[in-house]
């Protein structure tokens, strides 16, 4: 990996980005397996899923398939395939890991074995084109490495390992080639030099087409099996090779070659950029901030000593209370209960679990535990922590809700774990309808679907009561002025503290915090790139946080300065709006970089890309609106009111 020039980005780059330190943690389970010369190596399948397509470096669709699946006609192990045990977040992202006929040796080559022979009727041959066409690649996984292709980066030079490799691809005549034979190239370690003791430390398969005439020879001289559309049956016959290779690389390292940052410099310039601006702005923004309510409170202060010592004075009473202007006009109504409390306090303990869930999800793969070699990690690791941060999620609803003087307690708790989660598991729900009548792999079992619902009720369910019961329980937060009998009336307020502008204006900013990460999180979702940066991740959570906060806090203040003290709501959708922008993002992405044929393609991609902006629209808000809380809190109880 390349860094940047100047030191300190340098250090934290190597702090913040180095593999290494996703090595030396490993969960059990992924301890190196060591294995004599001639030992079985098994080598597994997982499903068929596309890329990038050869032709316009575009996706061009996003449902998987399995390996096994009857129109691919791939050669199965003797007795069948069978499925490899698997976590519930691997199960959930679509890896789907069966034996295969493969039969690999340890440290012994075989230049030529051959496989099944299998006619491709006119429908196989027409859907395999297809997926072809859309760049589809196989994944194969030895020793738990996926084997990759080599691949030079146009721009560094340096040379790494991509996971998967093709199921076809054109000719120079653009034919349509299928590829059935495989050169298995296996990168070994010696331990201490001792030759009993050797770790798979690398697989490349660089996949061929040859159109055997006889017998499956592996020879270099035959022509290539060109599949197309309306073509006739097709006769192929699978062959492979494999060849063991000594490797230099220790098998702690032995990730590195995978996890590759493409354009490394461009990343950290942008990441650095938006940082300085970032703080600069936040800082900047403050500090007018501080200094402005600083001369407020004190301007309000005087002002109450000059009104007692007129009524000691003379009869003067009503000038003092005419000077008074801004913010403190509507210290009577700014802790007034918002509209629809019952409905903000469910978001807002939604939003806060979903915030803690992050945070700790991003510190766990900070520290390694979610290296790729803990296949599916990621995906468990965040139920688990969401589901047992339900009593988070319930404390917070319930707390806020009886201080917003909510009275529906029973409908509050009841809410709190079932409106977000069960939103998002309808939507999970028929978006997997649209999977499973393509027979994609990537659709969850029914039984997978019920052990999620089963997780949800016994575990999350009551751990959310409890928090909601701790919530009621905790004295109630009061407010530190008393709000009056009689609402006041809002006046009208410019253009840009209008609802909608507002809400452009305060969204953007978040938005633009987690632009640069959300393109690498993007390309890793669609285009099965490993994603390991979570150093960088790490830190565009922590500016998206500050800035979130500090645009919020500036919208609130301006908003209060305009006597509109409905702030709790504006607050959540303003700083909630940025989970809008990420939505729009997506779109965007959708018609630069993906070329979806289906419509089944198109409303699975919208609908995740929905689902994931709605959660972040929770998420944001919530931060927005408690960065607000804090701050009105904060500058009406520095104020004195008589
Ligand atoms: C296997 O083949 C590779 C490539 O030809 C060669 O470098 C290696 O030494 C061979 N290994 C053995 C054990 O013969």
């Amino acid at each position: 990996m390349q860094l940047p020039h100047n030191a300190p980005a340098a250090l934290l780059a190597t702090l913040l980005a180095a593999p290494q330190l996703a090595s030396a943690f490993y969960l059990p389970g992924v301890a190196p397996t060591s294995y004599k010369p001639g030992d079985d190596v098994p080598l597994y399948v997982n499903s068929i899923r596309p890329v990038a397509a050869p032709q316009d470096a575009r996706l061009h669709s996003v449902v998987s398939y399995d390996y096994y699946h009857p129109a691919f006609q791939f050669c199965k192990p003797e007795g069948g395939p069978k499925y490899v045990s698997e976590s519930l977040g691997s199960i959930l992202f679509g890896d789907r890991i069966m034996t295969s006929p493969f039969d690999l040796k340890m440290g012994q080559n075989e230049t030529c074995k051959s496989l099944c022979a299998v006619k491709y009727q006119e429908k196989s041959v027409e859907f395999v084109t297809t997926r072809i066409e859309q760049g589809y690649s196989l994944n194969w996984l030895v020793d738990g490495l996926p084997a990759g292709q080599q691949i030079q980066d146009q721009l560094t030079g340096t040379t790494f390992y991509s996971p998967g490799f093709l199921l076809g691809q054109d000719d120079e005549a653009s034919n349509i080639i299928f590829n059935n034979h495989y050169e298995i190239w296996v990168e070994y370690h010696e331990v201490n030099k001792n030759p009993n003791q050797l770790r798979v430390v690398g697989v490349v398969v660089q996949p061929s087409s040859k159109k055997y005439e006889g017998d499956a020879d592996c020879g270099d001289n035959h022509q290539s099996l060109i599949f197309a559309h309306g073509g006739g049956p097709q006769d192929v016959k699978f062959s492979y090779s494999v060849y063991w290779v000594k490797s230099p690389t220790a098998w702690a390292t032995r990730w590195d070659k995978y996890l590759h940052v493409f354009d490394p410099k461009i990343h950290w310039f942008w990441l650095v950029d938006t940082a300085i601006i970032v703080v600069i702005l936040v800082l900047t923004v403050m500090s007018i901030l501080v200094r402005t309510l600083k001369k407020d409170i004190a301007r309000y202060n005087r002002l109450d000593q000059i009104n007692l010592d007129d009524l000691s004075g003379t009869s003067v009473l009503e000038d003092g209370v005419q000077e008074d202007s801004g913010w403190k006009l509507v210290h009577g109504d700014v802790f007034r209960s918002p509209s629809r409390p019952l409905l903000l306090s469910v978001l807002l303990g939604n939003g806060a679990q979903l915030f803690v869930m992050t945070g700790f999800t991003i510190l766990f793969a900070l520290l390694g535990f979610l290296s790729p070699s803990n296949r599916g990690s990621l995906g468990s690791i965040s139920i688990i922590l969401y589901t047992i941060l339900g009593i988070v999620g319930g404390y917070v609803s319930a707390r806020t809700y009886k201080s917003m003087g909510g009275e529906q307690w029973k409908v509050n708790i009841a809410l709190t774990p079932l409106l977000v989660p069960g939103i998002v598991f309808t939507a999970f729900f028929l978006l997997n309808l649209f999977l499973w009548a393509k027979q994609s792999s990537g659709a969850v079992p029914f039984t997978t679907m019920l052990v999620i619902v089963g997780i949800w009720f016994v575990i999350s369910i009551p751990l959310s009561f409890t928090g909601s019961w701790l919530g009621f329980k905790a004295v109630q937060i009061e407010a530190p002025v008393r709000t009056n009998q009689i609402p006041r009336q809002i006046p009208p307020v410019t253009t840009y503290l209008k609802p909608i502008p507002s809400m452009l204006i305060v969204g953007l900013l978040p938005f633009g915090a987690i632009f640069v990460e959300l393109y690498f999180i993007m390309s890793s979702i669609w285009f099965s790139r490993i994603y390991y940066m979570f150093g960088f991740l790490f830190l565009c959570y922590g500016l998206m946080i500050a800035v979130c906060g500090a645009v919020t806090i500036l919208m609130t203040y301006f908003l209060l300065c305009a006597e509109n003290y409905n702030w709790q709501w504006r607050s959540f959708l303003a700083a909630g709006m940025s989970g809008g922008y990420v939505f729009l993002n997506c779109l965007l992405y959708l018609i630069t970089k993906v070329k979806l044929g289906g419509f089944a393609g198109v409303v699975l991609y919208i609908g995740y890309s929905a689902l994931i902006s709605f959660l972040f629209f929770i998420l944001a808000g919530t931060i927005g609106y408690f960065s607000s809380w804090w701050f009105v809190r904060k500058i009406y109880s520095s104020i004195k009111i008589d």
